[in-house]
């Protein structure tokens, strides 16, 4: 099926991000909110992104108002009864995903598609509260959504094949990359990126370094944006909402950082309310300081720990041995989503993480991990595939053979 016609619902960031890249490709797009306020901002940040292109001399005034004129921004269902594929964008609460599939039940054609941008809940168990399972699907696309390139495709139990071909040649024509993941929870890159966002936290809040240090060493290391920059710009209520359910669903080794509880419950958000774990347009970060100073107080955080990067990478690299063993997806496929859903490198030059424990030998993977277990307790437990595979012999580039294979 082609799809001529698509529409968002949520216009948050994500939403109006990805109202923004649907009209970039040339089709019309139907934004709706329930909330004029959100619309509004949506349909701002859809001008906003436009306008810079304008800035940078890559688009004219004409062809951005061009561009613009296809976004319809409404806050009823009007425009829905032609639409090929819904996005939704709404908050991360199953239940409100749930009432906003079964109210698009009643007013889209039977063969519309449904798709998810979920950061991480259950595909399946939104396709089990529509009347069409087989046309739900996840369409989970990263932020900034108008500038990195991977778009996570989640099939549910009962999507059907052609709706996967289908929302992969949607996704293509968005000038996108998108890769099949298998449903777990957090996918295959919040699987991944959450327990690195966390072991940075849990090091910022055992006073083992200051977040400009670790944000600093995070770049030094290659990534395009430290972990507390990163956070700070998804938003701290997605990271500890994210981060919840994945404890919730995976327990002890993803348990979250109590200051990420503390940061959400002061509304410190991030970027959006001028203060996360930085404070933005002269707001200070000294209330975090007193936040972590309290959680030692308390005796609620180990103080006095120590940092490198190794202690951020190492449950990234065994997270996504994990994904390899369950079939997440294919081992090209975790390193290529890593690069193109987080700009993940090392030291400038694009590489994943299962191409970087192979760089390093998952026989020196596996010593760093057990001597972090023997530190930090179970979270750092080498799994079980890495030790096979160091058994083996399959020790990375050195033998030819790790992760990857090399000739
Ligand atoms: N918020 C929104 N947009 C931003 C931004 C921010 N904080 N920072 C930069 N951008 C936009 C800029 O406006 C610019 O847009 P334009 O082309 O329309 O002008 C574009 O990004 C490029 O910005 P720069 O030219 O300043 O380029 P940089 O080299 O500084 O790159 C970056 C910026 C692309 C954001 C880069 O730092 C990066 O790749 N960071 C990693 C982002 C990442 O990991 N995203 C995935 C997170 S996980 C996720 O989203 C999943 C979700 O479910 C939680």
């Amino acid at each position: 099926m082609y799809i001529f016609k698509a529409a968002v619902v949520g216009a948050g960031a994500m939403g109006g991000g990805i109202a923004q890249v649907i009209t970039f490709s040339g089709l019309p797009v139907v934004l709706k909110d329930v909330d004029q306020k959100m619309l509004d901002k949506g349909m701002e940040t859809v001008r906003e992104i436009y306008q810079a292109r304008v800035d940078k001399g890559k688009m004219s005034a004409g062809d951005m108002q061009s561009k613009l004129d296809l976004v319809t921004a409404t806050l009823t269902y009007d425009g829905f009864e032609d639409v090929d594929i819904v996005i939704e964008a709404v908050p991360e609460i199953m239940k409100i995903k749930q009432r906003v599939f079964a109210e698009l039940d009643e007013v889209c054609p039977e063969a519309t598609i449904f798709a998810s941008n979920t950061s991480a809940l259950s595909i399946s168990e939104m396709a089990a509260a529509t009347k069409r399972p087989h046309k739900v699907i996840g369409m989970h696309f990263f932020n900034p959504a108008h500038v990195m390139k991977l778009v996570e495709i989640i099939p549910g139990l009962s999507t059907s094949q052609e709706t996967v071909d289908d929302v992969l040649m949607f996704t293509e024509s968005l000038r996108k990359l998108p890769v099949v993941v298998q449903e777990c929870p957090g996918f295959l890159v919040n699987r991944l990126l959450m327990p690195y966002l966390n072991e940075a936290t849990l090091c910022l809040q055992e006073g083992a370094a200051t977040a400009a240090e670790i944000d600093t060493a995070a770049r030094e290391f290659g990534w395009p944006m430290g972990p507390f920059q990163l956070m700070d710009m998804l938003g701290l209520d997605i990271c500890y909402h994210t981060g919840e359910y994945l404890y919730q669903e995976y327990g002890e080794r993803m348990k979250g950082a109590e200051l990420f509880e503390e940061l959400f419950k002061a509304g410190r958000l991030g970027e959006k309310t001028n203060a996360g774990f930085y404070g933005y347009g002269g707001q200070s970060d000294e209330p975090v300081k007193d936040m972590i100073a309290q959680l030692q107080a308390d005796g609620q955080v180990q103080a006095g720990t120590g940092f490198n990067m190794d202690r951020l990478m190492m449950p990234m690299i065994n997270e996504a041995s994990m994904c390899l063993l369950e079939n997440v997806a294919r081992p090209n496929d975790i390193d290529m989503a890593m690069i193109a859903g987080t700009g993940m490198t090392k030291g400038g030059e694009r590489m994943g993480p299962l191409a970087l424990a192979d760089e390093m030998g998952l026989d020196v993977v596996v010593e760093k991990l057990q001597a972090l277990q023997a530190q930090h307790g179970e979270r750092f437990r080498p799994s079980r595939l890495l030790k096979t595979k160091v058994r083996a012999g399959h020790l990375g580039k050195k033998t030819g053979r790790g992760f990857l294979e090399y000739s």
